[in-house]
């Protein structure tokens, strides 16, 4: 059967051979194609029975053209670029690799944490983590890598996450708590774990920010979607203190970068799990995943219902 690879952001040389080789060794046949347009997308789903994706948009439309497909596996964590219930409606299982390239996005947290840190390595004094707190806002896979180098660090945890039972969080020596405003209140530093869904878009705004300590800065690997730009835009011109540090641009890069200068940085491109490590980990655990669907409906990690 043909799997198709479909990436916008290439996956790392290694993790493509990985993903080839492991194809290959299962009988079916690969078809990869990376930084194609949407034109190439429609054309090569045609006669796919299995489609890899990383953030690249899933959509109706596209699944029209979708007439062999039965399984798409998100080389990821967050899947809110698939339309679940037009692939539902179409009877194709959406799966996810939950924690494949969880280490990556966390080792970016603190890359983006000491740069704001340190002014940007503009020569000017810095501050030090050691003894800051840090509030994770949701305790899945990333936000337990984000726990365990935070420790390494020295600071002082605390995780919200109505997901996750108390008890987890206290094994780990981070203290649980179950209001947002507290998350803000309490953490010289806020690292954003939610995945983008109805409830969570634009739900980080002007009024969970400004409750945020003197010097606060506010890290973002997670979606731009969860952030309510008008609102972090009025905090941050209100409170020249604050910080902001993104790894996807906001809509209005532009005027946070004119307004606010070195208090916010923004990656070029979503680079949290741009790792030949994470590449290597989703990309074949997502190619082990469609293998395995397509021959005998392994759905571990299945995402949708129909
Ligand atoms: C994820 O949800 O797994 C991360 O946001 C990584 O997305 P990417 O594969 O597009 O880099």
């Amino acid at each position: 059967m043909k799997i198709l690879v479909f990436t916008e952001k290439p996956f790392a040389p290694a993790a493509v051979k990985a993903i080839a080789d492991t194809v290959n060794a299962s009988g079916n046949e690969l078809k990869l194609v990376e930084g194609g347009t949407r034109e190439d997308f429609v054309e090569a789903i045609a006669d796919a029975d299995a489609l890899i994706v990383r953030s690249d948009k899933v959509d109706r439309a596209l699944l029209d053209h979708a007439k062999a497909l039965k399984v798409i596996v998100r080389a990821g964590a967050g899947y809110d670029n698939i339309d679940l219930d037009a692939a539902s409606e179409r009877k194709i299982c959406v799966m996810n690799t939950p924690g494949q390239n969880s280490n990556a996005v966390a080792e970016l947290v603190f890359g983006m944490i000491v740069m704001m840190c340190r002014n940007q390595y503009n020569g000017k004094s810095g501050t030090e983590l050691k003894d800051k707190s840090l509030g994770i806002y949701a305790y899945g896979q990333v936000g337990r890598n984000v726990a365990r180098i935070a420790k390494g660090f020295g600071m002082k945890l605390e995780a919200l996450d109505k997901f996750v039972d108390d008890a987890v969080m206290e094994a780990d020596g981070i203290k649980p708590l179950h209001d947002v405003k507290e998350l803000f209140a309490n953490n010289d530093f806020v690292s954003l774990h939610i995945p983008a869904t109805p409830e969570t878009r634009n739900s980080i705004g002007y009024d969970l920010v400004m409750l945020m300590p003197e010097n606060g800065v506010l890290v973002n690997t997670a979606r731009k979607e969860v952030i309510d730009e008008a609102g972090l835009m009025k905090a941050l011109e209100e409170r020249p203190d604050l910080r902001y540090v993104s790894d996807i641009k906001p809509d209005a890069a532009e005027e946070f970068e004119h307004k606010f200068a070195s208090r916010v940085f923004f990656t070029p491109k979503k680079m949290g799990a741009q790792t030949a490590e994470a590449n290597f980990n989703a990309g074949v655990a997502a190619a082990e995943q469609s293998i395995a669907y397509l021959k005998d409906g392994w759905n571990k990690y299945q995402v949708n219902r129909f």
